[in-house]
């Protein structure tokens, strides 16, 4: 279950209907999605091998189909980080920068916990998620990504089109500025 922050008062939201309702007015996805029981085994472990990974994509694959569906995705891979993951920390300092993507950034999170940062319309707010949180960032939206001191998160990621997603970085200064 997913808690919002707003840094300007320090204001808690973590009802979710609460959550999905001020995610929702951001342009931003939310949804609470139970991992089914059986891979809790799987979840559970630190890491997997590619095999386990599949295994973990296809018991979630009705959501990939419902989300296909739906907005057009069309390519679906699992992310599993820890602290033993070589060069951890040169991929997380890549996303917890200000930056957006020309794709939307669509996580289900199965295990583990991260925080995702926005800065929308000159308000800026913390969503940490965890387990069963699924949430879709839309394209052009600035954000960031960085995980909580246990490092430990597992995502299955959706995408139109992984070939050109990367971050493009946005400096604040230029944005309070611009407005
Ligand atoms: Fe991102």
């Amino acid at each position: 279950m997913a808690t919002i922050t707003l840094l300007s008062n320090k204001t808690k939201i973590s009802n979710p209907s609460e959550v999905k309702d001020f995610l929702g007015k951001q342009g931003i996805e939310y949804r609470l999605w139970e991992t089914s029981s059986d891979i809790n085994n799987l979840l559970n472990q630190e890491s997997l091998s590619d095999q386990e990974k599949e295994e973990v994509l296809l018991k979630l694959d009705n959501r990939f189909q419902e989300l296909s569906k739906e907005f057009g995705y069309k390519a679906r891979d699992l992310i599993v980080l820890n602290p033993n993951v070589p060069g951890i920390q040169d991929m997380l300092a890549k996303f917890d920068k200000l930056h957006y993507h020309t794709d939307d950034e669509v996580r289900y999170i199965v295990d583990g916990s991260g925080i995702f940062g926005f800065l929308i319309n000159g308000q800026k707010f913390t969503v940490e998620v965890e387990k069963n949180d699924f949430i879709s960032v839309p394209k052009n939206t600035n954000h960031w990504f960085e995980l909580d001191s246990k490092l430990r998160i597992k995502a299955v990621r959706y995408f139109l089109d992984n070939s050109g997603w990367a971050p493009v970085y946005v400096n604040e200064k230029d944005l309070i500025s611009s407005n």
